[in-house]
């Protein structure tokens, strides 16, 4: 690899930016400048972490070639081979402890996605996570599924997962903020964390349960777990709701916007708007500050907003995508940087608090936090949610 190591420079982030490239591949083993990393935010060039899949080049197959050469008549095209395959993995295990609207959700994805060998879904609610798990089996016969899925209320069935997701506890009713539910969750974390340190001490764990980042350090002290595999969903539901709320007012597709939230999953979450992009141009190209503003209090208040509509409970289509998004990160099927609560040990100035951060994940969970540029208002507003989190649990 060391013949192959590159060093990425600003001349050619603006060379990729002449070309009107949005995005520039970054190798493993390639030295990126502190300037081309500068260039390319002020040019809109996303640097992505490689290699990417591309598309393979049609080839000539060597004998079908010679045979009509033989015969004088012209190479026969034939298919292209598939490109080199990315390191995707395929999970053993996935353990959804709560079955509920998330969970369950979060089983149905995963199980269509043929991704994972088995399923367990627990959930102490009688026949909740064994008819769940039924009824996903039921439409394997139409989705042609490999997943096996199976139910129960014992916790005991995590074992040896190589992914947990733990979305049990009490959800929000209307007019509850999420730290309302500290003190009940906090029992549900702890039950689980036991049952995972010992039936599933290899397992990453990911937490869905609210209040996010509280739930998230419970777990991470009750397991005892390193942090990097203790993560929490917030920051990639949070975003999508971002995104969504940005690609609604620009009057574009919500795959044409990046936009990350980073911070606490509740009133404290930091919409970044310094940095948020619709067509790779600054968002503010496009819509002005109060609209921007507006798009960033509809992120903070998305949850609460589904709550209000629904009256019996929060979101779960999107908190279990947004679920998926993680375990996909972890396995390879995604690259570049994904919004999630993990403790901090210094980024940003910040040092043993969990919150949202931009990270990139790997088969053992956090590989690295990613240190975004922020302005001076972001990085008092990414603090002041560090301290709110600290004096939650302090109560
Ligand atoms: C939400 O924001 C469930 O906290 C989750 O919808």
């Amino acid at each position: 690899m060391s013949e192959r190591r590159r060093v990425i420079g600003s001349e050619q982030i603006e060379e990729a930016f002449r070309k009107g490239r949005l995005t520039f591949e970054i190798l493993p083993g390639d030295i990126v400048t502190a300037l081309a990393k500068e260039t390319a935010q002020g040019r809109g060039i996303k640097l992505l972490d490689g290699p990417l899949e591309k598309a393979a080049v049609a080839r000539t197959d060597g004998g079908t070639a010679l045979m009509r050469g033989l015969t004088r008549r012209s190479p026969k095209w034939v298919a292209p081979r598939s490109s080199a395959p990315r390191n995707i993995r395929r999970l053993n295990k996935i353990a959804l402890i709560g079955a509920g609207g998330v969970g369950g959700n979060i089983g149905h994805l995963a199980a269509n996605a043929d991704m994972v060998d088995e399923i367990a879904l627990i959930d102490i609610v009688p026949g909740l996570a064994e008819s769940a798990a039924l009824d996903l089996m039921h439409a394997s016969g139409i989705t042609r599924s490999k997943t096996k899925l199976y139910g129960g209320s014992d916790l005991a069935l995590v074992k040896d997962a190589d992914v947990i997701v733990v979305t049990a506890g009490k959800a929000r009713s209307p007019g509850m903020t999420r730290a309302d539910l500290i003190s009940i969750n906090r029992r549900v974390i702890q039950s689980a964390a036991e049952q995972i340190k010992t039936q599933a001490p290899n397992s990453i764990v990911i937490v869905v349960t609210n209040p996010l980042d509280e739930m998230t350090t419970e777990m991470l002290r009750a397991t005892e777990f390193p942090r990097e595999r203790v993560l929490g969903m917030a920051g990639t539901l949070d975003s999508s709701r971002f995104r969504n709320a940005l690609a609604e007012a620009a009057g574009v597709y919500p795959a044409d916007v990046e936009a990350v939230t980073i911070g606490s999953h509740g009133d404290e979450m930091v919409p970044i708007t310094s940095l948020a992009k619709i067509k790779g141009r600054a968002v503010s190209a496009f819509l002005s500050q109060d609209v921007i503003d507006d798009c960033a209090h509809k992120a903070i208040h998305g949850g609460g907003a589904v709550v209000a509509l629904k009256k019996t409970g929060s979101a779960t289509i999107a908190p279990a995508h947004s679920s998926l998004e993680l375990i996909d990160h972890i396995r390879g099927a995604r690259v570049g940087s994904v919004p999630v609560s993990v403790e901090l040990k210094g980024e940003y100035g910040i040092d043993g608090v969990v919150l949202g951060v931009p990270c990139h994940l790997g088969q053992s969970g956090l590989v690295e936090v990613e240190q975004l540029r922020l302005t001076e208002k972001e990085k008092t507003a990414l603090h002041a949610a560090a301290d709110a989190i600290r004096q939650r649990l302090a109560n």
